[in-house]
């Protein structure tokens, strides 16, 4: 049984996503350890403690020093012994250790098509702001493996998702979040818990059977 800890945010629905998913049978063989939030207000929190899951919040304003803060996150984290540690909408950089000592442990839901739209300050809205901005067709979500940059890390599963006439980054936000981002989180989670996923020269390959 693969043990998950996700880190979050703010509304979570990516987290609720992978608890629904779970509850259908759409995710085998995992179990949500723990959520942990930077936010206090993270509604993602009310939704874990709705499932009975931990929910912790750990936010940098509480600590005097961010090398605090990272500390009793990889802390807090190790205490969760987890073998799977998903950002579902985690908006903190984390600690290079952290993404060290958990190499290819941590994955990552992002709402473009990487390498479009990614990278510094691309996320949340932002991103979708810049879609449109640009005049794209076709956006999506990307989940990938998190290594030392801002969203270079191995790609798992990406899926594609139409740009309609007069849509404003709220809308498209809630397309990519409903056509993908909420199927292919779930997905790369089911596929890693059965032991489907391995990383070759920066590389993802999934075995199909
Ligand atoms: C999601 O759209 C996720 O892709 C994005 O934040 C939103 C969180 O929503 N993440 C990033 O932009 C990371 N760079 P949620 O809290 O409802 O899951």
């Amino acid at each position: 049984m693969l043990k998950i800890t996700v880190l979050v945010s703010g509304g979570g629905t990516n987290l609720q996503a992978i608890i629904d998913a779970i509850d259908a049978g759409r995710i085998t063989n995992a179990h949500i350890e723990a959520v942990i939030s930077n936010n206090k207000n993270a509604y993602a929190l009310t939704r874990a403690k709705n499932h009975g899951i931990p929910a912790i919040v750990l936010s940098p304003k509480d600590f005097a020093a961010r090398e605090d803060y990272n500390r009793a996150l990889v802390e807090t984290i190790d205490g969760t012994d987890c073998g799977l540690i998903v950002l579902a909408g985690c908006m903190v950089i984390l600690p290079p250790e952290l993404i060290r000592k958990y190499e290819n442990r941590i994955i990552n839901i992002h709402p473009a098509l990487i390498p479009s739209f990614c990278g510094t300050g691309y996320y949340g809205l932002k991103v979708h702001e810049a879609a449109l901005a640009r005049g794209v067709k076709v956006t999506g979500a990307t989940c990938h493996f998190v290594d030392e940059g801002t969203d270079t890390g191995p790609i798992i599963l990406q899926k594609a998702v139409e740009v309609r006439e007069g849509d404003t980054p709220k809308t498209l936000q809630l397309r990519v979040m409903e056509e993908a981002e909420w199927q292919i989180m779930p997905e790369a989670i089911n596929l890693i818990a059965n032991g489907r996923v391995t990383v070759e020269d920066g590389r993802v390959l999934i075995r199909q059977d």
